[in-house]
């Protein structure tokens, strides 16, 4: 008897924090996963870390024709997770157009270049998770081009559940809160954030990348067969209370 193939998994943005976390939960589960990231050397070093049969490519996802690339290199996949992205801070009338715009180019335009060339690979029963943000419902001041880059990644899950859900695939999202990760390591260095974001968390504590792997894995699998265009809050139960006015914070830093 022929042994099962493993299941094709692609981690778009899985050379650092929550997607290096999802790829390693992907790895360890059997799938075999391909890491790709616009950090080439690091995706490369993360696959390296997690041997044979995995592997790595560099991605951009601003760039239609490398996601294409990427694509249509790895051919028929199961599972897909974006986590590219980044953020910004400015007040709405000092930020830099080019700033706004290259925010809501990697967080939502780059989600959706992931999402049409990944949507022409996934196998009937396939699963494509992207992560969306806290701030795609809670407005923070100073992070106009995140929350509403994360607030239309939201909606753009919902659209692509509606036109891939005759196809058997699932489109989810998973909305975290503040996770200790590279990206946020800027964040956390400005006094009073981290206090003002435990406050506003009823469970009392910041994620931790695996917090964010376990729900990919979780909506990815076979118990989460008649879930599709759901964007699943994660944070402690930040959602329920106020975001930290993170740009105060970061002022009153810049001041002192
Ligand atoms: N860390 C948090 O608190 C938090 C909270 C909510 C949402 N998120 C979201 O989770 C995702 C992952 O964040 P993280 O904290 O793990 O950040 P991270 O910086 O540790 O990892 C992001 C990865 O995405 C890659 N990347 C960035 N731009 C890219 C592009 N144009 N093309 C391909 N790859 C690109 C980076 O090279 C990096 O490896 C992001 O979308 C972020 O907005 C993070």
């Amino acid at each position: 008897m022929s042994e099962k193939a493993a299941q094709r998994a692609v981690v778009v943005g899985g050379a650092s924090g929550i997607g290096w976390a999802v790829a390693r939960g992907l790895a360890a589960t059997g799938r075999q996963v391909t890491i790709a990231d616009r950090n080439a050397e690091g995706a490369a070093q993360r696959a390296a870390e997690l041997g044979a049969p995995h592997d790595a490519t560099g991605v951009d996802v601003t760039d239609e024709a490398s996601v294409a690339a990427l694509f249509e290199g790895v051919g028929a996949v199961d599972m897909v997770v974006n986590t590219a992205g980044f953020g910004g801070f400015g007040r709405i009338t000092e930020l830099a157009v080019e700033d706004f715009r290259s925010i809501v180019d990697c967080c939502l335009t780059g989600a959706f270049i992931v999402m049409k060339h990944a949507g022409r690979q996934l196998r009937e029963g396939g699963s494509l998770v992207s992560i969306t943000s806290l701030n795609a419902r809670l407005a923070a001041p100073g992070m106009s081009a995140y929350c509403s880059a994360k607030a239309g990644l939201a909606m753009l899950t919902q659209v692509a559940a509606l036109e891939m859900g005759p196809r058997g695939i699932r489109v989810n999202a998973v909305s975290p809160g503040f996770v200790h990760t590279p990206l946020t390591e800027l964040v956390t260095m400005a006094d009073g954030v981290l206090e003002d974001y435990l406050e506003n968390t009823p469970l009392g504590r910041v994620g931790v990348p695996e917090d964010v792997a376990e729900a990919v894995l979780f909506l990815c699998s076979d118990q989460a067969s008649w879930l599709t265009g759901e964007v699943l809050d994660l944070n402690g139960g930040a959602h329920l209370k106020r975001y930290p006015d993170v740009l105060a914070h970061v002022d009153r830093m810049a001041s002192a």
